[in-house]
């Protein structure tokens, strides 16, 4: 590995947010607070724009600046194109912005090159949301191959659980390379409710069911199939369906043709986060395949099912919060009538847990790398141990 450069004392930690997506941007605003409240750090914001509408809406509502913007994003990006954008312009901004770290989250494809353009950089890489797993390799895609391929390349692994912790050790990641924050989206989900400056986009007073799609591994004739599900779903005389639409175009090819104009049927733009966690807030069931409302939904005691055939967030299902129902229609549409129709059942799953964190991620994330790269006795806090995620 190349030599790293480590900041002299007394300078401030110059880190580098690379982000390029929706999720990146919710779950990386928590960390850029923390580090802008803090004397000890110098952050910057790298956008790479894989996303545009969807990013640019997250980055002016959360007030996040970017000190650049690669603007990568094309109309339906193939993944290697997109692959090869993302990597010249992160390698020229390591390359020019010298920091002293490059902060990653989660499992995108800037997430991806961003730790490899720091590791070619020899500027050393922390992951925030390190370890989750599914085991199958093309389940989520691409984003288990991107999980794996960043973590070699990593020196500071934030995993959210204890069970994301025991993934990366079992893969011979060294333990004390590894420290258990919780994730950071519960930080920004309790900072945002706290604000209670969202509006819930329910217009009954119906059974609230919210709704998010997205996944590549899904569009075509899968979500095509979930769409015919969500229309039998809204032909109940007590459900009002509220589906927030990605911008992605094959999602809307997917979705539009069944679901647009069916009545109680809300098909709506992106929402912006103060909006979506009050929607949240108000629903009664969530079905979705995004990786980030799995993690908030169980925090409100929103019964979740995930139509996916995998998951890496197996804390939400074994916590009893969520059902993995797979994609297709029948246990889709079976598991939401029986949701909606035995209380008891119901009652169950509508319990608030927190097993991904509890609220103060970014924190742990921020002492860690300043006791790290500014010596010990300089952390913005008390310098906390790991967090013992049940
Ligand atoms: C990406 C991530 C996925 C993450 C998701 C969050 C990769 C490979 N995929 O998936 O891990 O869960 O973001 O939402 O990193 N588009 C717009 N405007 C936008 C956003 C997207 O028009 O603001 C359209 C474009 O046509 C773009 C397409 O959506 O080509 C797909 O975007 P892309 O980032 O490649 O994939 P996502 O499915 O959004
Ligand atoms: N989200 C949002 N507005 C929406 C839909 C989702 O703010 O209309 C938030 C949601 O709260 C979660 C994140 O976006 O924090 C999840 O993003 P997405 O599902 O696109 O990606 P994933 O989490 O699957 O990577």
């Amino acid at each position: 590995m190349p030599a790293t450069h480590l900041p002299r004392r007394g300078d401030r930690i110059r880190a580098a947010l690379v982000l390029g997506t929706r999720p990146e941007a919710i779950k990386l605003a928590p960390v850029l607070r923390a580090m802008s409240a803090s004397p000890l750090f110098e952050p910057m914001v790298i956008s790479t724009g894989q996303h545009r509408e969807m990013l640019d809406q997250m980055l002016q509502r959360l007030r996040m600046d970017s000190s650049r913007d690669l603007a990568v994003m094309r109309d339906r990006q193939r993944l290697s194109g997109l692959t090869a954008r993302l990597i010249s312009g992160l390698g020229e901004a390591v390359r020019d912005d010298r920091p002293d770290v490059v902060v990653v989250q989660g499992d995108t494809t800037t997430a991806m090159t961003g730790a490899l353009a720091a590791f070619y950089e020899g500027v050393p890489v922390a992951h925030v949301e390190a370890g989750l797993r599914t085991g199958v390799i093309g389940n989520p895609f691409p984003e288990e191959l991107n999980r794996r391929l960043v973590a070699p390349m990593v020196r500071w692994h934030f995993a959210p659980t204890e069970g994301s912790a025991a993934n990366l050790r079992a893969e011979g990641v060294p333990a004390g390379d590894i420290q258990v924050t919780g994730n950071t989206v519960i930080d920004n989900l309790l900072w945002v409710l706290e604000r209670g400056e969202g509006r819930s986009a329910f217009a009954t007073s119906r059974r609230r069911v919210l709704v998010t799609l997205h996944r590549r591994e899904n569009q075509g004739g899968t979500m095509h199939g979930i769409a015919e599900a969500l229309g039998e779903l809204a032909g109940r005389p007590d459900v009002e369906i509220v589906l927030p639409l990605h911008k992605s175009p094959a999602v809307r090819e997917a979705l539009l043709p069944v679901l647009d104009g069916l009545p109680h049927v809300r098909l709506v733009e992106p929402l912006d986060y103060f909006d979506f966690a009050a929607t949240l807030a108000a629903c009664d069931l969530v079905l979705t395949d995004s990786g980030g409302v799995q993690e908030e939904a169980p925090t409100l005691g929103k019964p979740v099912l995930v139509l996916r055939t995998t998951t890496e967030r197996p804390e939400a299902v074994d916590a009893g919060v969520a059902l993995l129902v797979g994609t297709e229609p029948a246990d889709v549409i079976g598991a939401a009538h029986r949701l909606l129709d035995d209380r008891a059942a119901y009652e169950r799953m509508a319990t608030a847990v927190n097993p991904f964190g509890d609220g103060r991620a970014a924190e742990r994330v921020v002492n860690r790398l300043a006791l790290d790269l500014a010596g010990a006795g300089r952390s913005t806090e008390s310098g906390e141990g790991d967090l013992a995620v049940a």
